[in-house]
């Protein structure tokens, strides 16, 4: 593998796709000293950024990703465009970020294939496209590479094709990009050392692999085992309930083995990449015949836990449930995070919609729009029956039980289901209240 370093000032990058993954990838080649020019297809998403905006919760270091940004476009190193046509002129360096999204378990590649299309309109002598999404196992090879060649350009000779999977967790993306290792291949072996060279600039530890395949299912394949670790321990929280120990305490005193690590239960698993690996994986273990059956049980157990969550509400309805209104605390896919894309919550506020209960859900991450969000604990509180906790975020005060008393609906036993493990039951119960804890 080559190992001449780039000089970042001479370095043009174009990042297609500003979301969660392309704006702090961006950010942080321009923190290195590249010329970036991120393009994005979503016209609002790029005025707000060349403005300074973004609802992203990342910290380079300690400084936010507002800070970072205003930085980056001042100094001229960061700015974003709708129109690719000046990034695909000036810049040698494609880095794909866009999203295959799964649709009624389905994944759409449309994103891919539009964006493959740009970078083919634009395509050079010594271009280098590195495909940062996750993605469909083969589509690199299968898919990008016969767009970008319809150019007349030969991949791995005219220009460099490359596979690198992104590990990141959203909030902790700059840190990530540096210091999580990263996986890499190419379509040949200048392809991929050509990847690995720009990779270098921001990542520290590289694992070249032998083919764009491994390093595609690997990702999808890191991601499955996240779900169905899940899976797992949200079948022994079901356990442990009925046995009447506490899971949280348990799960502490397991993973004080050295070779043990159980991860937590929660509402149900949301998110862009754990609920739709399987989907990505499934197509082709469909063609070659392979069952999959633990992956699918896994994911099936995941999918059933807001209906569960559902089942602890309605079980402490003091009226019925067409009467009744119940606040949901955080509406995030995961703690501290603005995402609610597949979030758990969603789906536990849609079966709580279905059985007729009237949802006020308050979480002042999130900036999506939706006509059962309020904007204040007051809000979501007031005349509620029962309150559910669903994600962590600053700015919730989930212990106000003085508020909680004051504006809660007096009917009947007021009631919290908690799946964040937020609360010491004997502390609740002591202002009166009702846990269902998962
Ligand atoms: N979010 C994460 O934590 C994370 C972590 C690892 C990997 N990934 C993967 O990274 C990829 C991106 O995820 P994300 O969370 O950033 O998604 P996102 O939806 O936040 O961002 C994708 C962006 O691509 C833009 N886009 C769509 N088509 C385009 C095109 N043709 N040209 C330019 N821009 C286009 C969209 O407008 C959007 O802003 C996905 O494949 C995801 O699975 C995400």
């Amino acid at each position: 593998m080559s190992t001449t370093k780039l000089n970042p000032e001479e370095v043009n990058i174009a990042v297609f796709g500003l979301g969660f993954v392309g704006l702090p990838l961006a950010l942080s080649y321009a923190l290195k000293g590249c010329n970036v020019i991120g393009v994005d297809i979503d016209r609002n998403l790029v005025d707000q950024l060349n403005r300074g905006i973004t609802h992203h919760l990342e910290k380079y270091r300690e400084t936010p990703i507002q800070d970072v940004l205003s930085q980056q476009l001042s100094n001229g190193r960061f700015r974003a465009a709708s129109d690719a046509k000046e990034a695909l002129a000036r810049c040698t360096y494609f880095i794909m970020t866009v999203g295959i999204p799964v649709i009624n378990r389905n994944h759409d590649m449309s994103h891919v294939e539009s964006c493959a299309r740009t970078i083919a309109g634009g395509l050079k002598k010594g271009d280098l496209v590195l495909v940062r999404s996750t993605v469909v196992p083969g589509m690199t090879r299968d898919f990008v590479k016969p767009i970008l060649e319809e150019t007349g350009l030969k991949a791995g000779e005219d220009f460099f094709l490359a596979y690198s999977s992104e590990r990141i967790a959203e909030g902790k993306a700059f840190d990530e990009f540096e210091n999580m290792p990263a996986l890499i291949a190419g379509l040949n072996e200048e392809s991929r050392d050509t990847a690995c060279r720009l990779m270098n600039i921001v990542t520290k530890e590289l694992h070249p692999a032998s083919s764009l395949e491994v390093v595609e299912t690997a990702k999808v394949m890191e991601n499955i085992s996240r779900d169905v670790n899940i899976a797992m321990v949200n079948e022994f929280a079901r356990f442990c309930e009925s046995l009447s120990i506490d899971i949280f305490e348990l799960i502490k005193l397991a993973n004080t083995h050295k070779r043990v690590k159980l991860l937590t239960p929660g509402p149900g698993v949301g998110g862009y990449c754990i609920p739709n690996a399987l989907h990505y994986l499934t197509p082709k273990a469909d063609e070659l015949g392979v069952p999959l059956k633990l992956l699918r049980t896994a994911r099936k157990i995941n999918e059933d836990v807001p209906a569960f969550v559902v089942s602890l509400v309605t079980r402490n309805l003091p009226v019925p449930a067409r009467e009744a209104k119940i606040a949901v605390l955080g509406m995030a896919m995961k703690d501290y995070s603005s995402d609610d894309r597949l979030s758990p919550a969603l789906d536990v506020i849609s079966h709580l919609k279905t059985s007729g209960i009237t949802v006020a859900a308050f979480d002042p991450a999130v900036p999506s729009e939706y006509e059962f969000k309020v904007n204040s604990l007051e809000e979501a509180i007031k005349d509620a029956h029962g309150i559910v906790i669903l994600a962590k975020q600053n700015g919730i005060g989930y212990t106000n039980f003085r508020l909680f008393d004051r504006l809660m609906s007096k009917a009947g036993a007021l009631f919290i289901v908690d799946t964040k493990n937020l609360y010491n039951r004997a502390e609740v119960e002591q202002h009166g209240f009702i846990l269902e804890a998962i």
